[in-house]
């Protein structure tokens, strides 16, 4: 799909904030990823007692388009701040994200930071995760 709705993918991640369970940090996450067909999935993070098996909005969302069959992805949006606030700032996705985006994305796909819906940073996912290791390297 080559006209994706970037603004409609930054309102979704930044409605899936308020989804967020963030007793810990009390930083809410949420993101958006659209298929080559249309389709768009979304995640928040989830945080846990014991900190580890929480998990990232970014993995929550891609997680969940792959378990409903869809594999591919071609533009990723991350909205990340304080619980109870707008972002002020722009959300990277952490390293353990970026390697998993990199297992269903070719290097080219969009990756927004989203502060607002008129206002987001776009990288490509090889501007985030340059010399990166992925399936076709096994
Ligand atoms: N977090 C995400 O959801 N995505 C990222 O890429 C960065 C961090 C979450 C994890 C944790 O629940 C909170 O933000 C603070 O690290």
């Amino acid at each position: 799909m080559s006209d994706i709705n970037y603004k409609e993918l930054a309102s979704k991640a930044l409605k899936m904030r308020a989804r967020s369970y963030t007793p810990y940090s009390h930083y809410c996450v949420g993101a958006a990823i659209a298929t080559p067909d249309g389709k768009i999935y979304t995640g928040c993070n989830a945080e846990n007692a014991a900190y580890s098996p929480g998990i990232c909005a970014e993995r929550n969302a891609i997680y969940k388009a792959v378990s409903e069959g869809d594999k591919e992805f071609v533009a990723i949006a991350i909205a990340g701040g304080r619980e109870g606030h707008e972002p002020t700032e722009y959300c990277p996705p952490c390293g353990v994200c970026r390697q998993v985006i990199r297992e269903f994305c070719k290097l080219d796909t969009k990756i927004l930071l989203v502060k607002s819906e008129d206002d987001y940073q776009e990288y490509t996912l090889d501007q985030l995760l340059p010399q990166s290791f992925g399936p076709e390297n096994l």
